[in-house]
């Protein structure tokens, strides 16, 4: 039901601006100077982060009879890290001004100044091109020290004793919580392969330079899944996808300064682009769970590392990528991890974390295929820049949420505050409809002010009781992206409400009365 306009391009920092204006997010402990890369989410931030997590949970937990979640501890044993590798190896480059001391993320720093792609760019690269290209430090225009590793893990001390044994760490990415639970929950779920374990929750990375809002933060969430099968095992899913198209930047087209193409998963396939079909098979699963909740197919594309990109566990990656206003960036990787993880936390716990193959009989250590992992806060941005839209007419923004992701899914009026009957009865709406749908009473205002409010934070209908329902016993309903206005008896509104949620048009219910 999300009616799309020509859009208007904002930029990041008028999305912040917005979005604390209007109560989604605010730069965290901003009474006492706020921290970089931290927010809150206000009221209405955390009803739209909550529906984003609820609707990924329900397409790739609930609706997948072979992938199970699990939600794990925040702060995890530093044997976990070391040997997952991320104590070692999880890193950014930094250099340091040797005068003034300040800080800058090497890859980011070259990147601004020299208008360069610089992915997967190591210690010695970032070196090799600060000295030929006599970068200096913005602040006070003097050299780098030799740029260095800096890891991004955060430690804590657990208990009263601060000695080294006493660290243990937030965690840098969800994942490792499924590797380290693996076997109780396959045992748990009784999980026959393939099968995947999802999980949403936070995670913390010391960022040298969060940047972009709620693009790159220091504290934020994860959706993430590890998905298992035997090596080689062929997707039994991809015949869902094969028509689907999307935009994709092979290494190839990158290496050639090519465009990217849109094409079908099929096409992509055949010509072995995307060389495995279960990557073919989640690439287009996750762009197609954005499009079923509104936003716009064009601004994504599919983007495959290239090998100096390439983590320490991944043999291929490709990234989901949207159109930001500061250009195409990651929002999900799909990475292949192989037997990786699991090897290591064998190795590093000693404990036997292979499975008994039924169908082989022999025991085996699964291999992880694709590991969609999504940024909650980049989903966040994304469903926000695909529904902002400033609308000349009507003089005020409309925010075109998908139903499913509003803040709110419905606000009631009654036509002035003065009249009691009006008020006695909006207010009984209110009441039946709030057991079932996050609603919101106002009689403050003009009419058209409140239809102006509630379009700004994208609430998709809009119910006013006027003189002609105390009669009639019904009630005005109001289209936010079309304006437009049917009557419907008060009796039938939650079953048409709910119909409306899911998408159904407002004129099967009603004639436009306006
Ligand atoms: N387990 C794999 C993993 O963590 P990643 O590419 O480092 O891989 C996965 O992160 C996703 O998490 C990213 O694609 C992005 O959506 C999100 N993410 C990563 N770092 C982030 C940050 N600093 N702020 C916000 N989201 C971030």
């Amino acid at each position: 039901m999300v009616t799309k306009t020509e859009k208007t391009p904002i930029s990041i920092d008028e999305m912040a601006a917005f979005c604390r204006k209007r109560g989604f997010v605010y730069p965290s402990s901003e009474l006492y100077g706020s921290l970089a890369g931290i927010f809150d989410y206000g009221p209405l931030g955390v009803e739209l982060k909550n529906n984003i997590k609820k609707e990924w949970w329900k397409t790739h937990v609930q609706q997948k009879e072979e992938i199970v979640g699990i939600d794990g501890a925040i702060i995890s044993h530093q044997k976990l890290w070391e040997a997952s590798g991320h104590l070692s190896g999880f890193s950014d480059v930094i250099l340091e001004c040797k005068k003034c001391k300040e800080k800058v993320r090497g890859d980011v720093f070259i990147e601004d100044q020299l208008k360069i792609s610089t992915e997967g760019l190591d210690v010695k690269e970032i070196n090799k091109i600060t000295k030929e290209n006599k970068l200096k430090c913005l602040k006070c225009g003097n050299d780098f020290k030799e740029a260095s590793d800096f890891n991004l893990m955060f430690p804590v001390h657990l208990g009263a004793n601060k000695d080294k044994t006493s660290i243990a760490y937030l965690r840098g990415e969800t994942a490792q919580l499924i590797f380290a639970n693996f076997k109780k929950v396959v045992e748990n779920s009784r999980l026959k392969l393939p099968f995947g374990i999802a999980q949403i929750g936070k995670a913390f990375r010391n960022e040298i330079a969060p940047r972009n809002f709620l693009f790159r933060c220091r504290e934020f969430e994860q959706m993430e899944i590890e998905y298992f099968i035997r090596p080689d095992e062929k997707c039994p899913f991809i015949n869902e996808v094969l028509n689907h198209k999307i935009r994709i930047y092979s290494t190839e087209m990158q290496k050639h300064n090519k465009e990217d193409k849109e094409m079908t998963i099929k096409q992509a396939l055949n010509k072995k682009i995307i060389k495995n079909e279960w990557h073919g098979y989640w690439l287009a699963h996750e762009h197609k769970w954005f499009i079923n909740l509104g936003a716009t197919s064009e601004n994504f594309r599919i983007r495959q590392h290239t090998k100096e990109e390439l983590s320490h566990y991944s043999s291929d990656c490709w990234d989901l990528e949207y159109k930001f206003p500061f250009g195409f960036k990651e929002l999900q990787g799909i990475a292949d991890r192989s037997d990786y993880d699991l090897k290591q936390h064998i190795k590093h716990s000693n404990q036997d974390l292979s499975l008994f193959d039924e169908k082989t009989g022999k025991k085996l250590i699964p291999h992880v295929v694709a590991e969609p992992s999504l940024g909650v806060s980049r989903a966040f941005l994304v469903f926000m820049f695909d529904a902002y839209d400033y609308d000349a007419k009507r003089d005020n923004v409309v925010l075109k949420l998908h139903p499913k992701l509003s803040p709110l899914k419905v606000a009631i009026f009654p036509l002035v505050k003065n009249k009691p009957p009006l008020v006695k009865n909006a207010r009984e709406v209110y009441d039946s409809l709030k057991e079932e749908f996050n609603c919101l009473y106002d009689e403050t205002g003009s009419i058209g002010k409140r239809y102006a409010r509630q379009d700004e934070i994208g609430t998709p209908f809009n119910i006013t009781i006027d003189f002609d329902s105390l009669k009639k016993k019904d009630v005005t309903i109001r289209n936010r992206d079309t304006t437009k206005q049917i009557r419907i008896k008060i009796k039938d509104l939650k079953e048409v409400i709910k119909q409306l949620l899911e998408g159904e048009n407002l004129s099967k219910f009603g004639k436009y009365i306006n």
